[in-house]
């Protein structure tokens, strides 16, 4: 392990092939990259000192460069053990960025890195699972005052922040980055759905036609992750909680079934729910011999580990982000990525050209933060219809795509309660 100023990455020397992705993600994050020219001259930034715990991957120093550029310093983590691009940390390190990231933590690892972000006694945090402002609310407290706001960027974060909000916790105002419409109805479904299956293949290399393929949770992540499953030829099996949901994806046209009997007929298991203990034993106990797990929501709970360590007779890594449990009657399972986003830890996470979307959200949010953030409540805010409408026009046009416009006259037909048949 290498610290080198106020860094500590695994390998410093990875920094040119880090430098290499990075252009790659540039050249493909359109919308962010106009933000940073237009606030690259405007400095919106200056002064501020921006805390970040989220992801170390390409698209991430993407994002980082930008704040940058518009004049903030800043401090950052992974937010995930094993989701760090080596080579990313490295070439960040080397721009003389602080950046406390490595592949293959342990959790005080984890609490380390986040820890040492916070001595620069940030004015903006960006989380992503919340763990840096959970960790300003518990240990920090003191450095709350001088910070104007916060971003979360994923759904199992904004649903605790929230719960704080509610329940009058929070110290600083938060803005829900993955509520957006830009962020959560295309990161959470394209990015998630073709990254999971992306970190599957990369783990198991298996043919997925003509699989069953389980998926748990039909919300957006477990929506992409079906749809595209079924794309690749297997038979889709959805298991849900909420009626609307699995309604839903009775009638996109996949079998909905309970985990219980999902679990007996399953090749291919994924989680993607934002909730504990959905693969237990009782499950593990009725799995075919060679069934893949993994799980694709935020923490690494959603398989009970335990439950299978306690069931297995050995176990051992036969490639990389996969494992094998032998089971007392001879039936081999095999968990990914430890249970963590398999998306991120077995593959590079979601592509560049969705990533573009959900970090222009970050950025004008922590823009609004700093311009806006001491007059701002102590709750959470939900992106303006404005923001999500501008970034989803300037994606468009940076994809040569154009639309149609309302008349006046069909504006006011819409609204008209005068005009019938
Ligand atoms: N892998 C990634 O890169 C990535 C990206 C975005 C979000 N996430 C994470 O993925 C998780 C899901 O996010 P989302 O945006 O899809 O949330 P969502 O709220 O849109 O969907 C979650 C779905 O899971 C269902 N569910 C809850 N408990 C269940 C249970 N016991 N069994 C079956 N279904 C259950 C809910 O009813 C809901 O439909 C969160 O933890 C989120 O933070 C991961």
């Amino acid at each position: 392990m290498d610290t080198i100023k106020s860094s500590k990455i695994a390998n410093p020397g990875l920094a040119g092939a880090g430098q290499m992705r990075i252009a790659w993600a540039e050249s493909r994050m359109p919308v962010l990259m106009a933000m940073r020219a237009e606030h690259e001259k405007a400095k919106s930034l200056k002064g501020m000192r921006v805390a970040g715990c989220l992801h170390v991957t390409k698209e991430t120093a993407v994002l980082v460069r930008t704040l940058v550029a518009a004049g903030a310093e800043i401090s950052w983590s992974g937010c995930n053990p094993l989701s760090t691009q080596d080579d990313v940390a490295a070439a960040l390190a080397a721009d003389g960025l602080s950046i406390y990231a490595w592949h293959g933590q342990s959790r005080d690892d984890f609490y380390w890195c986040i820890d040492k972000t916070l001595e620069f006694a940030p004015t903006l945090t960006l989380d992503d699972g919340a763990d840096l402002i959970f960790r300003v609310h518990s240990s920090r407290t003191e450095l709350a005052p001088a910070i104007l706001g916060g971003t979360e960027e994923t759904t199992t974060g904004v649903h605790r922040l929230r719960a704080m909000g509610d329940a009058g916790k929070l110290l600083y105002p938060i803005i829900a980055v993955n509520d957006a419409a830009t962020k959560s109805d295309f990161d959470n479904v394209h990015g998630t759905g073709q990254s999971s299956i992306d970190g599957i293949l990369r783990a198991t290399s298996i043919l997925l036609a003509g699989k069953t393929f389980v998926v748990a949770g039909y919300g957006h992540c477990g929506r992409g992750v079906a749809v595209r499953a079924r794309g690749m030829g297997s038979r889709v099996v959805v298991c849900e909680v909420d009626p609307i949901g699995a309604l839903r994806a009775a009638m996109d046209g996949f079998s909905v079934m309970p985990m219980g009997e999902a679990a007996a007929i399953g090749d291919v298991f994924i989680t993607a729910t934002g909730v504990k203990d959905i693969i237990r034993k009782e499950h593990f106990q009725r799995m075919k011999d060679g069934a893949v797990v993994c799980n694709t929501g935020h923490y690494d709970c959603e398989i009970r580990i335990p439950d299978l360590a306690a069931l297995a007779t050995k176990v051992s890594e036969i490639r990389a982000n996969n494992e094998e449990y032998l089971m007392a009657d001879g039936r081999r399972i095999y968990l990914l990525a430890k249970g963590r986003l398999v998306n991120l830890a077995a593959a590079e996470g979601h592509p560049s050209e969705v990533m573009d979307m959900s970090f222009a959200n970050q950025f004008l949010s922590l823009v609004r933060l700093a311009r806006e953030g001491t007059t701002m409540q102590k709750k959470v805010y939900t992106i303006s219809a404005e923001q999500d409408r501008q970034i989803a026009s300037l994606k468009l046009a940076t994809m040569g795509m154009r639309i149609d416009e309302l008349s006046p006259d069909q504006l006011r037909y819409r609204t008209d309660f005068t005009s019938g048949t």
